[in-house]
């Protein structure tokens, strides 16, 4: 029996456009329906920033804000990296933000709309919008925030609690590592938890940037 692609699109790459540009793939990813996401999706949530990028942060999924804005990381956790990066001495105009799905997942509770992990499923169709963005960007490091985007990006074998901003050997970039969400610190459960917590995201940051000494 043959498999029809048409009718068990599995994965986004049927979409991929021969010689992507951001431009296009964005246009593309918008009318995306690789998997259930869209249905409950404001809209496709496209990684932004320059074409000419030196490093990639990659986070799991957008939130709230961000399926409803259009754009990633312009939320609680965006705000949190922005001031994160400025103190790490990293400039925003060089940098670029996507996520490994780009759909929010959420369900409800009352009126409000709780973030959902994406699923292996979800994952694994998404993977082609991230890996053309690799491809156009050729970023010099990749950053993957929190453990979601780590094993899709890492492998399943990577542990944010003890190997964060540790680089491993990866085809995808010269410096490719990990470190915690800043959703994750945002839920800290002190005050004094929470400033602890994001120096130490800066403190990976400013290792990342002394990496990419030219930055
Ligand atoms: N968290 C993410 O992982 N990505 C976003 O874009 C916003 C919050
Ligand atoms: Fe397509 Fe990704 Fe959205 Fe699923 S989450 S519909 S694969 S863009």
């Amino acid at each position: 029996m043959r498999l029809d692609s048409q009718l068990n699109v599995v994965t986004a790459a049927p979409l991929i456009p021969p010689s992507p540009t951001l431009t296009k793939l964005r246009t593309v990813a918008a009318e995306c329906k690789a998997c259930d996401l869209w249905k409950t999706g404001t809209q496709t949530v496209f990684g932004e920033g320059r074409p000419s990028s030196l490093i990639m942060f990659v986070g799991e999924q957008p939130g709230d804000k961000e399926d409803l804005s259009g754009k990633p990381f312009v939320g609680p956790a965006g705000a949190l990296l922005d001031k994160s990066l400025e103190e790490a001495g990293i400039d925003r105009a060089k940098v670029y933000v996507t996520n490994v799905v780009k759909h929010f997942k959420w369900e409800p509770r009352g009126k409000r709309r709780i973030h959902k992990k994406p699923n292996a499923v979800e994952i694994t169709a998404c993977r082609p919008w991230l890996q053309a963005e690799i491809r156009v960007i050729k970023p010099r490091a990749i950053i993957c925030l929190g453990s979601t985007a780590a094993q899709a990006i890492i492998g399943p074998k990577f542990r944010v609690s003890t190997q964060r901003a540790q680089f491993v050997e990866s085809e995808l970039a010269e410096y490719v590592t990990a470190t915690v969400h800043p959703s994750s610190i945002l839920r800290a459960p002190s005050d004094e938890a929470r400033h602890l917590e994001r120096a130490r995201f800066v403190d990976d940051l400013k290792k990342i940037r002394a990496a990419l000494a030219s930055l």
